[in-house]
């Protein structure tokens, strides 16, 4: 099936002819990127372009800029200032909106708090923040003064958090004491009491109150604590609202985020500067036809790198307004993001299917009540997308007007990378062809080209602008886990198809990483939660299919010798895994076995049990043990 652009939509569109401009860029990608760069704001432009010693690639070398310097500096003096940068709603739909002035001088406030405290160039500082203003703020204010970012999805546990705190080592963290979430109120300051007990690297924790509390910082737990703590209002209103944004080389790290891997250790992924900003910049603007009005609502959270990217850092160098709500996609009830985009005007709409795929669930009558003309372009990214999905996205709030686009990227690669572009023909289920610049492609596991429609590794020849810099203080795992699989090319862990028309189709990932709602966790990551519960003596996860959420964790638990197997005891688990990673890692099946597949020398084979499980045939067996 092949949905064609409606001419308004191609008109309107920044491409209009997607395979001349990539050939094109593919033909020169430095000079694309050069083009792109100069659209930007540089204190010193740079000597080269691209320096490319793999596997490290090093962008706009010589080069001075500050992602700050083009979100918040260069509009102040233009009518930019004026336009709202953010408005973000509250759960109990109340508004806050900050102009591009207001939130240069917010921004520039609570940088100098920092600096007040003694953070420096360099510094890393830990953000686990709900998605209110005061998350974006700390953002671009420690790279305003050229700290370096680690933000922690606000979801994570104490467990989780305390790993990537020590980690990056970080001086600060940011929190908030507690915040709502649909009917609950989560008490996320106790997770960061917790997760510091013994930490010997913060120095300052910074609260902000969320929720109105009548315990001054410092008081709410008594412990003797390490280091002090502070409320955010009281430390920002001493501060000036000016302050000088710090010079940086082009990858010079901007920020670290952490995401799950192959290992039981999520990978700190470090984006820097000036690459990054030419990437993400160029890709909203294309991919989602960015014009000055636009209002752009990703639903995601700053926690992962959609959030960074395309909530935050792409839309303000855009100049744009950044659309954020609070709430989850089903409180007060699930009509509420339909009554957002009408009330709000949204153009631009970015979500995940496994959003869509819940909503659904609940028929498309409550929708026709919408308008929904403000929409310009809907965009999907996290896991692949299925046909009726997209469909039904395309139809009940596309008004089978409006493109999807489906964008696939990861933590690592910063920007869209294989994606569509608002005028080119689409195909459900399909995320189209390589962004502009990009050399994409699916091969065997020797790196040879495969036949058309015949599954593969989706691979990159080239670097790209917004390529990850490295892995945080571990540059063998960067190596080995991007560019050792398949000889000189970025290796994804993704397996897809190319169709005789180019496509791209996307089947999921090919390492031990599980897709849970879209959100990313490891095989290995979630077998160490089991086993830190002394009960267990082994166990193997696996992914399984699910309809909403893409895919569910399923778990084969060997108990110790005399642990009787219970229901309760399941229950248990599911609560030692919460605790050690978090909800969003909530176990759907757990199995007790007394054996589990393995190898001769002792790893465990997921894909025998992931075989067995769907009942599909097991493969090659020879090294299986017994
Ligand atoms: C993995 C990266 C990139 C932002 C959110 C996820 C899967 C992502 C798509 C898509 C099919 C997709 C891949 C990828 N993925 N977008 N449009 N179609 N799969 O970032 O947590 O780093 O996860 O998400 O498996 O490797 P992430």
């Amino acid at each position: 099936m092949l949905i064609n652009p409606k001419p308004e939509v191609v008109k309107s569109s920044h491409i209009k002819d997607y395979e001349k401009l990539y050939k094109e860029s593919i033909a020169d990608p430095e000079l694309f990127w050069e083009n792109i760069a100069k659209e930007l704001s540089w204190y010193k432009p740079w000597e080269k372009v691209l320096d490319w010693k793999f596997p490290y690639a090093r962008w706009f070398v010589g080069g001075q800029t500050n992602i700050v310097y083009n979100a918040l500096d260069r509009w102040q003096n233009t009518d930019v200032k004026n336009n709202t940068a953010l408005i973000w709603v509250a759960q109990d739909q109340s508004e806050r909106r900050f102009t591009y002035g207001q939130l240069n001088e917010e921004v520039s406030k609570f940088a100098n708090s920092l600096k007040s405290l003694g953070v420096k160039k360099g510094d890393k500082i830990t953000i686990y923040l709900p998605r209110i203003p005061e998350q974006f703020i700390a953002m671009l204010a420690c790279l305003k003064i050229g700290a370096v970012h680690s933000v922690v999805y606000s979801g994570f546990s104490a467990d989780a958090l305390k790993n990537r705190v020590e980690d990056a080592q970080a001086k600060i963290v940011i929190c908030s004491n507690s915040y709502p979430y649909g009917k609950k109120i989560v008490e996320s300051k106790k997770n960061v009491d917790e997760a510091l007990k013994e930490n010997k690297t913060v120095e300052n924790v910074i609260v902000v109150e969320r929720i109105k509390s009548d315990s001054p910082a410092g008081e709410q737990n008594p412990e003797i604590k390490s280091y002090k703590e502070i409320f955010w209002n009281e430390l920002v209103k001493k501060q000036s609202p000016v302050c000088p944004t710090e010079v940086m080389e082009s990858s010079d790290p901007a920020f670290i985020l952490y995401t799950s891997g192959t290992t039981g250790k999520p990978k700190g992924i470090i984006h820097g500067h000036g690459g990054y900003m030419v990437g993400i910049y160029a890709t909203l603007k294309f991919v989602f036809d960015i014009s000055p009005y636009d209002v752009f609502w990703s639903t995601a959270d700053a926690g992962w790198i959609t959030g960074h990217s395309y909530i935050l850092y792409s839309p303000l160098i855009n100049g744009i307004t950044t659309f954020v709500y609070e709430g989850t996609p089903d409180f007060p009830d699930i009509e509420i993001w339909w009554k957002l985009i009408d009330k709000y005007k949204i153009t631009k709409f970015y979500t995940a299917p496994t959003a869509i795929r819940a909503l659904m669930k609940f028929g498309e009558d409550h929708l026709k009540k919408y308008d929904f003309s403000s929409l310009k372009i809907l965009g999907s990214v996290g896991e692949p997308i299925n046909p009726e999905a997209w469909l039904w996205f395309y139809k009940n709030v596309g008004r089978e007007k409006i493109p999807i686009m489906d964008t696939w990227w990861q933590t690592e690669t910063g920007m869209f990378m294989v994606t569509p572009v608002p005028s080119v023909s689409l195909k459900p289920g399909s995320a189209f062809k390589p962004f502009f610049g990009i050399e994409a492609d699916v091969v065997d596991d020797k790196g040879n080209k495969i036949p058309t429609n015949t599954q593969g590794y989706l691979i990159v020849r080239k670097p790209w602008p917004a390529m990850l810099l490295d892995v945080y203080n571990n540059p063998t795992r960067y190596k080995e886990t991007y560019f050792e699989k398949i000889p000189n090319v970025y290796f994804a862990g993704d397996s897809a198809k190319i169709d005789e028309d180019g496509f791209y189709w996307i089947v999921g990932r090919n390492d031990d990483v599980i897709k849970v709602s879209g959100h990313r966790l490891g095989s290995a990551e979630l077998e160490s939660a089991f086993v830190s519960n002394p009960k267990v003596a082994e166990a193997a996860v696996i992914g399984k299919p699910h309809e909403v959420k893409g895919e569910s964790i399923k778990a084969f638990v060997i108990l110790k010798q005399g642990v009787v197997p219970s229901d309760e005891l399941k229950m248990e688990l599911v609560q030692t895994v919460r605790k050690s990673i978090g909800p969003i890692a909530t176990p759907d099946e757990i199995d007790f076995v007394d054996k589990l597949p393995k190898t001769r020398s002792g790893k465990i084979m997921r894909r025998v049990l992931k075989a067995q499980e769907l009942g599909l045939p097991v493969g090659d067996t020879s090294t299986l043990d017994d």
